[in-house]
């Protein structure tokens, strides 16, 4: 069965049908560029321009780079304010005219990870951190989700952890790997005296270029592994929650 995924991101907004029993989107994606700023109403343009690419009508899925509960989007730490307390769900929806479930993007990219990637199967207590624009972050307890973690806010060193940690950060202050993977395993080893996980895995863009900074992060006793889903995983989340969604 296909449901239709939409993952906003915050340099784009990209879709398509997902095939729920392979993991895969059933057709290549589309993109459009997310507005600046990142509006309620330019967003909603932008994910119907997306839908409407594929004649697509049906359930949709779709992930927003903030706490999202009930389908209302409660943070918006790099989109514009006015999604704060916002009714995604029924914007959204409204927008489409098809039922909408609104997830958060790192909970999404978690979601289809311990099915279809580096999370299948594993047990205990997972976490998997999204490094982009933000840090994200989505906690798995035998393979449930606790939801809105947002483990990017953590206070690393006096500062909230994804100005410190993220791609952003290796970008804006032109890092070198090895010196931004320093970064990383200063936070990982924070986040780890919280959480004890047996598992953490390292998504967005970033996880194609694992083995530049993954082997160089030493002194954490989980096991750390780079996502499997790569630019996908969000689009095949948002699907997989849209379903679940009666
Ligand atoms: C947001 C999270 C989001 C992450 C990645 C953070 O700034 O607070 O909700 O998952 O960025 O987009």
């Amino acid at each position: 069965m296909n449901v239709f995924g939409v993952d906003i991101g915050g340099s784009g907004i990209k879709g398509a049908p997902v095939d729920l029993e392979r993991g895969d989107l059933a057709e290549p994606r589309h993109k459009v560029l997310t507005p600046h700023p990142a509006t309620p109403d330019g967003v909603a343009d932008c994910v119907h321009e997306v839908v409407s690419q594929f004649g697509w009508s049906g359930k949709v899925g779709i992930t927003f780079p903030g706490v999202v509960t009930g389908g209302i989007t409660r943070t918006a730490a790099n989109v514009d304010k006015g999604w704060i307390d916002r009714d995604a769900r029924a914007l959204l929806g409204d927008r489409l005219g098809m039922p909408v479930t609104v997830v958060n993007d790192a909970d999404a990219a978690g979601i289809a990870e311990m099915t279809f990637g580096a999370g299948a199967g594993r047990k205990g207590t997972v976490l998997l951190l999204t490094f982009g624009t933000g840090i994200g972050s989505a906690l798995f307890r035998d393979g449930r989700l606790i939801p809105n973690t947002e483990l990017g806010h953590l206070e690393l060193n006096g500062h909230d952890a994804e100005k410190h940690a993220s791609t952003r950060a290796k970008d804006d202050e032109d890092l070198s790997w090895e010196h931004w993977a320093n970064r990383v395993q200063k936070y990982l080893s924070h986040v780890e005296m919280l959480f004890s996980p047996e598992l953490f895995i390292i998504g967005g863009g970033v996880s194609r270029k694992a083995e530049r900074f993954i082997p160089r992060i030493e002194g954490i006793r989980a096991e750390i592994v780079p996502a499997q889903l790569l630019n996908n995983a969000g689009i095949v989340g948002a699907a997989m929650a849209a379903n679940t969604q009666s």
